[in-house]
């Protein structure tokens, strides 16, 4: 392991060591005479001897050494993490090729990894197939604009010639969706859950330009309620499962990150909320509170508009269902509340964050889609059923469940965000 911290006394050289597998580190017990120059903060050591129970009240086990080899030594005065100083996320987030060794990066990653497991066995347990849906595609699902083109280094460099390597314009996947939709043809409940991409402003606390998307997508499912509910579901399995998984780890964000979280995170095991976004506009409207852009029917939720959204709930996850249909993707399906009026979409908006999930009913009629795109039409040719599905951000989850404040210190390497591209 690596050693956290040494503290050489006349009689007895104590270290703590730790490997990554829990917060807690083990305690070594040596005499002194086993003690190094090379043996600081931060090297790396491999200990023999014999693990005892420990006489001290705060831990079970201790490991009296019988020897000490220092593996890899470590100059602590450029070391830029230090011995017992917690560091601002701020300050670790500079060293990305460093801050898995900070015990916040380091709960971070274990609970990263339990909440990607608690998810796939989630999705495994209610008969979904899992589906690896492309990176590399020609559809822009979204069609917000935010696409990255790829080209081979050759292209790039030879821009005036147009000779795509595939033969058309090929771009990094914005959402898994319509892959997931050709599936949901042949089975009746699929997901995936993989690397999304988006060229979005980087400097906002909630987007990256590389993250993680959960997405479902279920068969023969005729209400949005089908839809809020495995949202819902699948929120209480994944937290509860990784509060009682990793709840020293959990701890240390209520702790030190976010000390407000725990509650807010107790609403998303319990209570939702639903309102239309027809409902939340007239909160809005009728708000004391004066807001930088003024609340109107037609116009998308800003987040000052979400926040006080959740806040009018009581702090908990909030549904908003049935959008404009100006305002939404061509797939969403058609209420019929007028000519065009609303379509059967759901926002799930959470405390500190907004935006947690987005999904609907997928427009599975031929005529309805008609006139809004040529090429999802043969998918509704083929034995078309009624069927919708959602996506939820990985990484707003994890700033939610953790309250964490800034979005690129919830990602193993915070990319694109520094000179150091790891
Ligand atoms: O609401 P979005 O755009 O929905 C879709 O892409 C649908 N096709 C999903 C589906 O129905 N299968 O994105 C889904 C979620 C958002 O609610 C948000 O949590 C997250 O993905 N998200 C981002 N997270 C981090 N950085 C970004 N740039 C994000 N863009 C979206
Ligand atoms: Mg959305």
């Amino acid at each position: 392991g690596w050693v956290r911290s040494v503290r050489s006394q006349k009689e007895v050289l104590f270290l703590h060591i730790n490997d990554g597998s829990s917060l807690e580190s083990l305690q070594v017990v040596a005499d002194p005479s086993l003690g190094t120059r090379d043996l600081t903060f931060g090297s790396a050591v491999e200990v023999r001897g014999k693990l005892v129970k420990s006489p001290h009240r705060m831990q079970n086990m201790e490991l009296k050494a019988e020897t000490i080899r220092v593996v890899g030594p470590c100059d602590i005065w450029s070391f830029p993490l230090k011995m017992k100083e917690r560091h601002p996320l701020e300050y670790i987030r500079q060293f990305p090729h460093l801050r898995c060794r900070n015990n916040t990066l380091g709960s971070l990653l274990r609970i990263r990894s339990e909440a990607t497991a608690a998810i796939h066995s989630f999705f495994k347990e209610n008969g979904y197939v899992h589906i690896h849906t492309p990176i590399i595609t020609s559809n822009d699902c979204e069609g917000a604009g935010e696409l990255f083109q790829i080209e081979t280094s050759n292209e790039a460099r030879e821009s005036a010639e147009k000779n795509h390597f595939f033969d058309v314009p090929a771009f990094l996947t914005v959402s898994g969706q319509l892959h997931l939709e050709v599936m949901a043809g042949a089975f009746t409940h699929v997901f995936t859950f993989g690397p999304t991409f988006r060229a979005e402003n980087s400097q906002s606390r909630r987007h990256l330009a590389e993250f993680y998307m959960v997405e479902a997508e279920l068969s023969f499912t005729e209400s949005l309620q089908d839809i809020t509910q495995v949202m819902e579901d699948l929120l209480k399995t994944a937290t509860s499962t990784v509060l009682s998984k990793c709840p020293h780890d959990v701890e240390l964000f209520h702790k030190y990150v976010a000390p407000e979280q725990k509650l807010s995170q107790r609403g998303c095991l319990f209570i939702y909320f639903r309102i239309s976004y027809s409902e939340a506009v007239e909160i809005l409207k009728q708000a004391a509170q004066a807001f930088a852009f003024k609340p109107e029917w037609g116009y998308d939720l800003q987040t000052e508009h979400e926040k006080y959204l959740v806040k009018h709930c009581g702090e908990v996850p909030l549904f908003v269902i049935n959008y404009p249909y100006d305002l939404k993707p061509f797939y969403m399906r058609d209420n019929e509340d007028g000519p065009q009026h609303t379509v059967a979409a759901v926002d799930l908006l959470v405390p500190g964050i907004g935006e947690l999930c987005g999904g609907s009913l997928r427009e599975e009629r031929l005529h309805f889609i008609e006139s809004r795109l040529q090429r999802y039409l043969d998918l509704r040719k083929f034995g078309s059923v009624p069927h919708g599905g959602f996506g939820m951000g990985f990484e707003r989850y994890l700033q939610y469940l953790l309250g964490v404040d800034n979005i690129k210190d919830v990602i193993p390497f915070p990319r694109f965000s520094h000179s150091c591209l790891l």
